[in-house]
C-alpha cells in the first residue's frame, strides 16, 4: 500500500480506502462485510470510510465490528453527518444541535473515543455557517474529531468555510469528498484550484462508477445477478452510468487496460490516484476478492500518452460541468 497526506495536513491516508455505502448492513449479509473489511487491512488498506446515515446508522455499527481488536492507531475512520438519521426536524443538516448529537451516536456506533475525519455530508444552505464551523471546531476541540472535511460542497462554499475559520480562530477544512472517476470530472475546473491552493486534500467516491467502469455491464445486456445494478437499495443511483454510450466505450478501454497491465477496475481506480491533489480512491466491495483486486491500483502510473488515449476513447460522456456539484436548497 502507498500513503498519501491529505491536503497539507500531517494525516496520511492510504491510496486506496474502503467505503461501506449500500454494502454493510445492506445490500451484502454481515460475515460478507466483515471479510471485505479483513481483506482490506489484509491489504494494507487504513483508511475506512462511512457515514451515519448509511444503511439508516446499520452502516456504522457494521464497521465498528468489523475493525472491532483491530489497534485503533493503526486506521484512520471517517464518517459523516448532515442526511437525515431520524424523523425529526433535527436530525439532519449542519445545525450545531444535529453535528453534536450525530457525532456522538457515530462514536458509539463505531466503538470507537473518536473518529480522525468528519465530514459535512453536503452543504447545509439553511444553517449559518459559521454555527457549523464552530460546532465542528467543539468537536476538534473535544478531541472527538481529529480532521474536519466537506463532501460535495462547491468551490464558493469551501471557499467560504475557509474565510469563516481564519476570522474566528476555528479548525481549517483539510479533506474535500467529491464524486471522481473518469467519467465524472466536475471537480477539476473549481474544486481543485482552489483546494490545491489552500491545502485541502480529495478521498474520491467512487472510482470505478458503482461498477459500471469495470466492464461487467455490457450495451444490450441484463446487468450480472447480484450486481449494484441489481440491487434495490443501490440500482437508483448506478442508473445514469448504464447507458448504451457509456457501456460501449467502457469495453473499448478494455485494450488500453490490458496494454497496462490492469484490469478496467484498476485502470479505473489508478486514473483517480494520477490526480496530484486526489489523496485517496474510497473503493466498495461486495465480495472480498473485489478489494484484493482494487487496491493494486495504489502506486500505479499511467502516462500521458496512455490518459490521452482514455480522454480519446470515453469523449463526450465525459462530465464536467462545475456547476453539477449541488446540495439540496432544503433539508426536507
Ligand atoms: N460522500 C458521498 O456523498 C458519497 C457517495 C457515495 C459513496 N461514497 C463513499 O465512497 C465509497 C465507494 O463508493 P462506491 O461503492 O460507489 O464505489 P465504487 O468503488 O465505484 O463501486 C463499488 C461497487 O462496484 C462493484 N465492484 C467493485 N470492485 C469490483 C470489481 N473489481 N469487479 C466488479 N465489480 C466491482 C461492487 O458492486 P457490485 O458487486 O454490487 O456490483 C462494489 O460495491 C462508499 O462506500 C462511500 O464510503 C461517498
Amino acid at each position: 500500500m502507498k500513503f498519501r497526506h491529505l491536503g497539507r495536513s500531517g494525516l496520511k491516508v492510504s491510496e486506496i480506502a474502503y467505503g461501506n455505502w449500500i454494502t454493510h448492513g445492506s445490500q451484502v449479509a454481515e460475515d460478507t462485510a466483515r471479510a471485505c473489511v479483513a481483506a482490506a487491512l489484509d491489504e494494507g488498506v487504513t483508511t475506512f470510510d462511512t457515514a451515519d446515515v448509511y444503511a439508516g446508522t446499520k452502516a456504522e455499527e457494521v464497521l465498528g465490528r468489523g475493525l472491532r481488536g483491530v489497534r485503533r492507531e493503526s486506521v484512520e475512520i471517517f464518517t459523516k453527518v448532515y442526511w437525515p438519521t431520524g424523523p425529526c426536524a433535527n436530525d439532519r443538516g449542519l445545525s450545531r444541535k444535529h453535528i453534536i448529537e450525530s457525532a456522538n451516536a457515530s462514536l458509539k456506533r463505531l466503538h470507537t473515543d473518536y473518529v480522525d475525519m468528519y465530514q459535512a455530508h453536503r452543504y447545509d444552505h439553511e444553517t449559518p455557517l459559521e454555527e457549523t464551523m464552530r460546532a465542528f471546531d467543539d468537536l476538534v476541540r473535544q478531541g472527538k474529531a481529529l480532521y474536519i472535511g466537506v463532501s460535495e460542497w462547491r468551490a464558493e462554499e469551501i471557499a467560504a468555510a475557509l474565510r469563516i475559520a481564519d476570522e474566528m480562530g476555528l479548525d481549517r477544512i483539510v479533506s474535500n469528498q467529491p464524486q471522481y472517476n473518469m467519467i465524472w470530472r466536475v471537480i477539476e475546473s473549481e474544486v481543485v484550484p482552489l483546494c490545491e491552493k489552500e491545502g485541502i486534500g480529495q478521498i474520491v467516491w467512487s472510482p470505478i462508477a458503482q461498477g459500471a467502469l469495470t466492464g461487467k455491464y455490457q450495451h444490450g445486456a441484463a446487468p450480472p445477478a447480484g450486481s449494484r445494478a441489481t440491487d434495490s437499495r443501490g440500482s437508483f443511483f448506478i442508473t445514469e452510468y448504464l447507458t448504451d454510450d457509456i457501456l460501449r466505450r467502457v469495453q473499448d478501454l478494455r485494450p488500453v487496460a490490458d496494454e497496462a497491465g490492469l484490469t478496467l477496475a484498476q485502470l479505473a481506480v489508478a486514473w483517480t490516484l494520477q490526480n496530484p491533489n486526489v489523496a485517496a480512491a474510497i473503493v466498495g466491495a461486495t465480495r472480498p476478492e473485489q478489494v484484493r483486486e482494487n487496491v493494486k491500483a495504489a502506486g500505479v502510473r499511467l502516462d500521458q500518452a496512455l490518459l490521452a488515449r482514455i480522454d480519446d476513447i470515453l469523449g463526450p460522456a465525459i462530465v464536467r460541468d462545475p456547476a453539477l456539484t449541488a446540495s439540496p436548497r432544503s433539508r426536507d
